[in-house]
This record gives C-alpha cells, sequence and structure tokens, in this order.
C-alpha cells in the first residue's frame, strides 16, 4: 500500500514537473527585465549576450535544473499551503541540513534548492535564512518586481503563525527597551548596549554604507530626543554669548555635505584576541562604515558663540544625551585647533546619507570629525564647551589609547599615553572570507582602505603566498582631495589562482601618502585594550579541485 501510493506521488510529480517545465520557460523567454540581471553569466535568465555561447548552454541546464526544483515546490505548496508555522520554526531552518526557510510578509518559503541559483549570490540570500526577506529586499529594492514575486511563490510551503506577527511587549524597567528596531544582517557583538557590524560581503558593496547596516558602537541605552524640544548648548567664549540652538536653528547655518569614514578603534579587536587575551568587545573586519554627512560647520556655530584660535592649548568638549545610572553623560573632545580649521571639516551633523540621522547614529545632532577615531565623533550631542584641557570623560581619558604590548593591566598608566585622535593606515579584506572555497581558475579578491588624518590611499599590495610576491590591486571610489581624504578607498583584484595550488594565503595591505604602510603582524602592536589592530589583513581560503 505504501509502495503502491509512493509510486503515485512520484507519478504525479512528473506529470507536475513536465507541465510546468513549459510554463516556466514562458517565464524565462518573457522575463526580460535587465534590472534584475544576475552577476555571474552561468545563471543567466535572458542569455541576450551573443558573446556567452557556452555558458548560455550551462545557463539554460542550470535554468532546466532549477526549472524541476520549482516545480517540486509548486506540487509541495499545492499539498502544504494551510501549513501554519511559528517564527521560532522558520528561525530554525538555515541551513541546507534543517531546510533554509525565509518570511515575506505572512508567507513562508522554503528556498533551499534557490540558494545556490540567487543571482546576488548563495551568500546573501544566506543573510536572511531563518528570517523576513523584508530588510533585505529593503536594501535591494531590484527584488521588488512582479516576476521576482512569482518565482518566490513557487517555494512557498505555508503561513506564519498571526500571533508571532505581533511584536513582543517590552519590558518598561529595562533601560534599553526604548533603543530602535534593527537590521537583521548586522553582526551583533553585544545587544546592550548594542554593538555591531556588517558583515564583511555586505560592507563592501557599497562605496556608501546604507544608513540600516551601518556598523553601530553604543556605550549606553539609545536616548529618545524629541526633535521639537532639542536644545544645543554652547558655552560661550569669556566676553562671547552662550547659545541654545534649536534643530532649526541650527539649519540656518550654511550647511555642507561631506563623506567621512568613521572607524572604531577597536576595528579589528578579534585578531589582537589570538595572540592574547584583550579587554573589549570582538569586532572583526566591520567597525567601519562610510556616509554622506550634512550639517552645519563646527567652527561656525564655536565663532558665534565667540571662540577663535587661541595660542595656548584648548580642546573643544563633547558630551552626549546618552548618559548611565549616576547621571554620567558619554563624553569626549578634541583640540580647539582641529576644530576652529575650516579645512578640517569638523561637522555637527543632521543627515546621513541624505536623511535625518537615525536614532542608533546620533539622532538628533552628531559630531563627525573627519579623519579622527569614531569615539570622538559624540553622537545625540547635547552640550559643546572650550576648556584648557581633554575631556575628563572616562572615554577620554581611560579608554582609547595605545600601549606598548608589554603593558598589563597590573601596570598600565593611561595618563602616560595621549588620547587616540588621527587613525593609522588600515586596509581589509572583505571577500573571500577566511576558511572559504574558492573557484580554482581565477579568483576575486576586494576590501577597503583608509587612512586617518585626511591622508590618501595610494596603493593596496596583495599577496596570494603569505606575503612572498605582492600584486597591485585597483582602487574604486570617489578620487580623494589633497589632505582631505576623508572617506575609504574600496578595492578589488581579479587574478588567476596558480595552477595546482590548493589553498591561498590571501594577504593585504595599504600605503597611505606619507608612505605609513601597515605592520605585518599582530604581536608586536598588541596592546591591552585592543584598540589601532591594522596589521596585515590575513584570510585563509581552500581553492575548489
Ligand atoms: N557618542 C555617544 N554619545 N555615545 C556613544 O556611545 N560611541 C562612540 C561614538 N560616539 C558613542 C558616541 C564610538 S566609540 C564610536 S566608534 C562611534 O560613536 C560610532 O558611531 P556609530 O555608532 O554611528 O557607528
Amino acid at each position: 500500500m505504501l509502495l503502491l501510493h509512493r509510486a503515485m506521488v512520484l507519478r504525479l510529480q512528473q506529470a507536475c514537473r513536465l507541465k510546468s517545465i513549459h510554463s516556466r520557460l514562458c517565464i524565462q523567454a518573457c522575463s526580460t527585465n535587465e534590472s534584475f540581471q544576475p552577476q555571474r553569466p552561468s545563471l543567466t535568465f535572458s542569455g541576450d549576450n551573443a558573446s556567452t555561447g557556452g555558458w548560455r548552454v550551462m545557463g539554460t541546464l542550470l535554468g532546466l535544473g532549477a526549472v524541476l526544483a520549482y516545480q517540486d515546490h509548486q506540487c509541495r505548496a499545492a499539498q502544504e499551503s494551510t501549513h501554519i508555522y511559528t517564527k521560532e520554526e522558520v528561525s530554525s531552518h538555515t541551513s541546507p541540513e534543517t531546510g533554509i526557510w525565509v518570511t515575506l510578509g505572512s508567507e513562508v518559503f522554503d528556498v533551499t534548492e534557490f540558494v545556490d541559483l540567487h543571482p546576488g549570490g548563495p551568500s546573501k540570500l544566506m543573510l536572511a535564512a531563518g528570517g523576513p526577506l523584508e530588510p533585505f529586499w529593503a536594501l535591494y529594492a531590484v527584488h521588488n518586481q512582479s516576476h521576482v514575486r512569482e518565482l518566490l511563490a513557487q517555494y512557498k510551503i505555508g503561513e506564519l503563525n498571526p500571533e508571532d506577527k505581533v511584536a513582543p511587549t517590552v519590558e518598561t524597567s529595562d533601560p534599553y527597551a526604548d533603543d530602535p528596531v534593527r537590521h537583521p544582517a548586522l553582526k551583533v557583538n553585544s545587544q546592550c548596549p548594542f554593538n555591531a557590524e556588517p558583515p564583511p560581503e555586505l560592507l563592501t558593496e557599497n562605496y556608501i554604507t546604507p544608513n540600516p547596516i551601518f556598523f553601530t558602537r553604543n556605550h549606553l541605552p539609545v536616548p529618545n530626543v524629541d526633535p521639537d524640544t532639542y536644545r544645543l548648548h554652547v558655552v560661550g567664549a569669556p566676553g562671547g554669548q552662550s547659545l541654545s540652538l534649536s534643530l532649526d536653528d541650527l539649519h540656518k547655518f550654511p550647511k555642507y555635505e561631506i563623506t567621512v569614514t568613521l572607524q572604531c578603534a577597536g576595528n579589528r579587536r578579534s585578531e589582537m584576541t589570538q595572540v592574547k587575551e584583550v579587554k573589549g568587545l570582538e569586532w572583526r573586519t566591520g567597525a567601519i562604515s562610510t556616509a554622506r554627512w550634512g550639517g552645519a560647520r563646527l567652527c561656525d556655530v564655536l565663532a558665534q558663540a565667540g571662540h577663535q584660535l587661541c595660542e595656548t592649548e584648548a580642546h573643544v568638549c563633547f558630551e552626549g544625551l546618552d548618559s548611565d545610572p549616576t547621571g554620567t553623560a558619554y563624553g569626549a573632545s578634541i583640540p580647539l585647533a582641529r576644530a576652529m580649521d575650516p579645512e578640517a571639516e569638523v561637522l555637527l551633523a543632521y543627515e546621513m546619507n541624505g536623511q535625518p540621522l537615525p536614532r542608533d547614529h546620533g539622532f538628533p545632532v552628531r559630531v563627525v570629525v573627519p579623519g579622527v577615531v569614531g569615539a570622538r565623533h559624540v553622537k545625540w550631542l547635547g552640550r559643546v564647551s572650550v576648556q584648557p584641557e581633554e575631556s575628563y570623560s572616562h572615554w577620554q581619558r581611560r579608554d582609547y589609547k595605545g600601549f606598548s604590548p608589554s603593558v598589563d593591566w597590573d601596570t598600565v598608566n593611561f595618563d602616560s599615553a595621549p588620547s587616540i585622535q588621527e587613525l593609522p593606515v588600515q586596509s581589509a579584506i572583505t571577500e573571500p572570507q577566511d576558511g572559504e572555497t574558492v573557484e580554482s581558475g581565477e579568483v576575486t579578491i576586494k576590501g577597503y582602505a583608509w587612512s586617518g588624518g585626511g591622508r590618501a590611499v595610494i596603493r593596496v599590495d596583495v599577496s596570494l603566498d603569505g606575503g612572498l610576491t605582492w600584486q597591485v590591486a585597483e582602487l574604486d571610489g570617489e578620487e580623494q582631495r589633497p589632505r582631505k581624504a576623508w572617506a575609504w578607498r574600496l578595492w578589488q583584484l581579479q587574478v588567476p589562482v596558480p595552477a595546482g595550488q590548493k589553498e591561498l594565503n590571501i594577504v593585504c595591505k595599504a600605503v597611505d601618502d606619507g608612505y605609513n604602510v601597515q605592520p605585518d603582524t599582530v604581536a608586536p602592536i598588541w596592546n591591552l585594550r585592543g584598540v589601532l589592530s591594522n596589521a596585515w589583513h590575513r584570510v585563509h581560503v581552500h581553492v575548489a579541485p
């Protein structure tokens, strides 16, 4: 009986497949929308490139394979469309072994067999595994088209439990209860306070990092600031006047827009941990992002409060509106000379990539100090003052400083080291990733490079053999202004994989216009806080046989 049943199901599936190959090919032939062109010729859907004949045949075969896979799903969808799944059930399907499920609205899809066919590459689709597609489709608007929805519909296996669509209620006693909702692609290093970085393959997808995946470094709960009552207090110079600026007042200053890369001092700390334990969050290569910031120049606002450059040392101290249970706010400072220099382009930013600042990134106003460590870009800015000494904030005086590898927590004297301001030259590989298997033939290596203080990146050297031989990568991104190279360069190198090679030790290092180069290993720059981690970046990959 059971055998008979199985035979009948098989027949039914075959019939389903044959009937639908026709309809599927029809969909493919009719689908000519170029904005959804796949990146690899073998996955081509439209087949309008005459020079890729061989690829087209392979594409057709793959397409046929995909057709059969789709139809299995269509049949299954017909049988199972009434299934109700909980969010937990969906979130437990994140691998080829368990099956790879995603949701869109109230619908649940099993996309296991589509993952390898995803035009943007399997890894991008895997970012959504076990969760909703919406945040990714919001990033990649190309998906919002009827033929993409049609294609997805064939993988539908059921509906999401209606109760799971209700947002969970939050504990009001939790100081983090009011934190904003975050993008699920972010790799979370700590939930409370929230610290997260974009996955490497998304980080260098765009020169400008989309706001939802810009890395986030918070020390405290995110304040919820009312833009209508917000005031920025600027303490006036002796003989000058103190200012209490509303958002509208700030908008009345001339507006400047600049592209600036922000990097946390702890970026790539996880590599220092491998040498010896350090104190701090395990940032990988993603505590860095780039945005176009818009706002008023700090020098214009300070001038209105009567400040000017003075010959004695002075510092501009910033206080955030985020505070710990004792009422102590996040704070930091920069030298007055930098703040007053119009060429340094320090901003009181109210816009990030053409939008009001997102809450995680300092709404409504933050400081942006081009070329300087992220810690000085104070978010949720509440107060600005000019002092003869640096900010007394913990984060200025007892953190974000570099020490010799021989200094430990028993011997450290924080007063003996200057606070980090300009960061050293940095670069990292974002594709391929450590442990990945790459195709034999040719490999494309991608990454970012940046240097502090407005120093331009002039070259990125890449090695496939651990640093024995080098090739120069191609630099992409905006041209850099002399002494004002505030933003990173993305880079890539397409190289043949040496014949017979079973693995590659890929290394990158950048050179800036002061001919500063990254150190080759981590151990000599190890420090107890794990900051300034900028050794050559190394990725070990296997080559497919
Ligand atoms: N400003 C306030 N008020 N509170 C903070 O916790 N973190 C700082 C800086 N400004 C912080 C802050 C640190 S250490 C970094 S690296 C940057 O913000 C991170 O900015 P982002 O979260 O917008 O990427």
